[in-house]
């Protein structure tokens, strides 16, 4: 059974995070969630917590989580998704920061990270976001989209958080790989 943590921060996009525990439960993946503080701004910890059967993680100085929660589910996770990622989460992955209990996690972690996107176009195409981005995957880290169409925050463009069911396909499929090495 695939462990996966799932990683939400701050975007419009945040809904769609509920569809994608969704299909990772539906699919047997054990589905822990990470909320970023502005992440809660947009979806309740509550939701997230009915929805993968498990506490959400959200303060690395919350003392009543079992463990450090960034050095436990680092240990735990087979995969770390972050699904939606904004702009200000990839520059503090690429720049190595370790503010919200997220970044922390990623920061403490060995494991496979794929990074979803989701934005306004302009803000993709900055020349910051891109050097952030070709950070990331100098990291190893999978950035999975963003894809083209209507956009949460209004028009259309690039920026747009991959359809879930995708993101989850790709996930289970970057598990199964995982899987098969270790055989
Ligand atoms: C209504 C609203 C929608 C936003 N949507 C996005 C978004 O889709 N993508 C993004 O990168 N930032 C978006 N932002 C800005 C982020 O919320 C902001 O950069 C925040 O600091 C991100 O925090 P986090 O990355 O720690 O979760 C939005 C802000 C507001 C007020």
């Amino acid at each position: 059974m695939p462990r996966v943590v799932l990683g939400v921060s701050g975007s419009i996009a945040a809904y769609k995070s509920a569809e994608i525990i969704r299909g990772l439960v539906k699919a047997g993946a054990e589905t822990r969630c990470v909320l970023t503080p502005n992440g809660s701004r947009f979806i309740t910890a509550l939701t997230l917590a009915t929805l993968s059967n498990q506490p959400v993680a959200q303060d690395p100085f919350d003392r009543s989580l079992w463990d450090m929660a960034h050095v436990s589910l680092a240990a735990w996770a087979d995969m770390i998704l972050v699904a939606p990622a904004t702009a200000d989460l990839m520059a503090r992955l690429a720049c190595g920061r370790a503010e919200t209990l997220l970044d922390t996690l990623i920061l403490a972690s060995t494991c496979p990270v794929a990074v979803c996107p989701a934005l306004h176009e302009n803000m993709w195409l900055h020349k910051a976001t891109q050097r952030n981005v070709a950070l990331l995957k100098g990291y190893g880290y999978a950035v999975w989209g963003p894809g083209k169409g209507d956009l949460a925050s209004g028009g259309q463009g690039l920026g747009r958080l991959l359809d879930p069911e995708e993101i989850v396909s790709r996930c289970l499929d970057l598990c199964a790989g995982l899987r098969k090495k270790r055989r």
